[in-house]
């Protein structure tokens, strides 16, 4: 077989260059024909769209094109031509093609049929294969590439934080441990303790649930920073929107007050949707087709309009309202309450209809670091809320007063010993700051319109499972 370079099929699909010889590789996704002619649809992952490679039977063997099955990897040699038939401007008339790999029909997990998403994830290893998993997988490379983008466009600084730890930024006590003792033969201390002298880092130590408190140190330093890493939580919480190891994205910055933080929001997420809308408007156009008709109208919307902002008292008042005149939640509503997420899509997807911005939460139910509010009862948190997604950013003004941090941290018994460098920065040079935290895959499942948080990450890690 001649050797010729290869040409992406995104590129040779956009390609001018009629009646020219090219080459193209891919894996089948349909393979029909008659005696005369057989049709062969290719994708190489470039692209949603399949290059159609027609095969002339004069020049082909029926014995050769058996093994042509869906899933198989081709070589192909080919004459760029016109397209006669319907949904293609080009397809490729082979002169060679050459079977890289085949894929048993009776053993090959994907056949061209469409197969369930709960199916499909249980094949993992083989669903970026599919329409469905490409184009997520497409637009996941995408956001990310937009928040770099996004940040780096505004001065922010990407600034790495530690995965491994030593202590709870969100002190919800859902961390994953990190040790190298031996589980068989624990030493313990003369009080009964574990001994962690002899553990790796001589200290326990878990995977980070944030990189909050270390941003923290390098804003009040650059000025404004972002982080953007794999995030582990052990929530025993087997929703559609929870995973035990997820990305987020925190963007921490001085001199920010919560305003500031709200608009920051607002303009980012606007600006990674927008990017989505542009640039991957087919593998969107797709999803919207399979799974949502409305999701593209959904996206455009965000863009265009500013997000609703209003207190939590306010809008537990809206919630108490309307339970008095009937509407029925699961869970109760009354102020000092989490919102769980049937309140928060209430907000949202029926009252203001457009992403909400609920700020000033009991300081309770939130974390030490948060700002804390004259009337003594309230932090200047702030959760973006979002269409079928419920809250898609966690973030606050922070405390910069030494003194009432180190109160509140004492308060929710959080060891000095643990954040004593956090406190430092309170101590020398403080500086209002205020940042926010984006879950990577709470935005991958508003782009994508999918339903189910384990469907916009490759490798999904829940409670009792980590195949893969
Ligand atoms: O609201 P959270 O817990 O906030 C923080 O961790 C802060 N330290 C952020 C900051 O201010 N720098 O988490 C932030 C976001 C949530 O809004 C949600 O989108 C996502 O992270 N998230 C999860 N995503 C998937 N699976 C989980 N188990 C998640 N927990 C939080
Ligand atoms: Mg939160």
């Amino acid at each position: 077989m001649q050797k010729i370079n290869r040409t992406v099929i995104v590129n040779a699909l956009k390609s001018a260059e009629i009646g020219r010889e090219i080459n193209i590789k891919g894996w089948v996704r349909t393979h029909r024909g008659n005696k005369n002619v057989h049709f062969i649809a290719l994708n190489d992952g470039s692209t949603i769209h399949n290059m159609q490679v027609v095969v002339d039977m004069g020049k082909f063997t029926e014995e050769q094109l058996k093994l042509i099955t869906t899933g198989a990897c081709l070589n192909v040699n080919g004459i760029l031509t016109q397209s006669v038939g319907q949904g293609q401007s080009v397809e490729l008339a082979a002169t060679a093609i050459e079977i890289y790999g085949v894929a048993d029909p009776t053993q090959y997990p994907l056949q061209k049929k469409g197969h369930t998403l709960e199916y499909l994830r249980e094949i993992a290893h083989l669903r970026p294969r599919t329409n469905t998993f490409g184009a997520i997988f497409r637009l996941r490379h995408n956001m990310a590439m937009a928040i770099h983008t996004f940040f780096h466009e505004r001065g922010f600084f990407y600034f790495h934080t530690p995965v491994i730890t030593g202590s709870d930024c969100e002190g919800a006590g859902q961390m994953f441990q990190v040790t190298t003792l031996n589980l068989y033969d624990i030493k313990k201390t003369p009080q009964g303790a574990i001994d962690y002298s002899n553990d790796f880092f001589g200290r326990p130590t878990s995977l980070t649930v944030s990189g909050q408190l270390e941003g923290e140190l390098a804003a009040l330093a650059l000025g404004a920073i972002y982080t953007f890493g794999p995030t582990f939580r052990a929530e025993n919480s087997n929703t559609p929107r929870h995973l035990a190891e997820f990305w987020m994205i925190e963007p921490e910055v001085a001199f920010f007050e919560i305003a500031d933080n709200m608009q920051l929001a607002q303009e980012f997420i606007q600006y990674c949707v927008r990017w989505a809308l542009e640039r991957c408007t087919d593998d969107i156009e797709f999803l919207a087709k399979m799974y949502d008709n409305a999701l593209i109208d959904r996206l455009r919307f965000v863009t265009e309009n500013d997000f609703q902002r209003l207190t939590y008292t306010e809008g537990v008042i809206i919630l108490k309202d309307v339970v008095a005149k009937g509407r029925k939640f699961e869970f109760p509503v009354d102020w000092g309450i989490d919102l769980q997420s049937e309140h928060e899509r209430y907000l949202v997807e029926e009252h203001f209809k457009r992403p909400v911005i609920l700020t000033d939460y009991p300081k309770e139910i939130k974390s030490f670091y948060m700002k804390q509010n004259d009337d003594g009862k309230t932090v200047r948190a702030m959760d973006v809320l979002f269409p079928k997604i419920g809250e898609i950013i966690g973030g606050s003004q922070r405390e910069e007063d030494y003194e009432k941090l180190k109160r509140r941290a004492e308060e929710m018994h959080i060891p000095d010993k643990d954040i004593w460098w956090y406190l430092d920065t309170r101590r020398f040079g403080t500086a209002p700051h205020s940042g926010f935290g984006l879950g990577f895959e709470r935005l991958m499942l508003f782009v994508t319109g999918m339903q189910n948080i384990r469907d916009v990450i490759p490798f999904p890690r829940t409670t009792h499972n980590a195949d893969f």
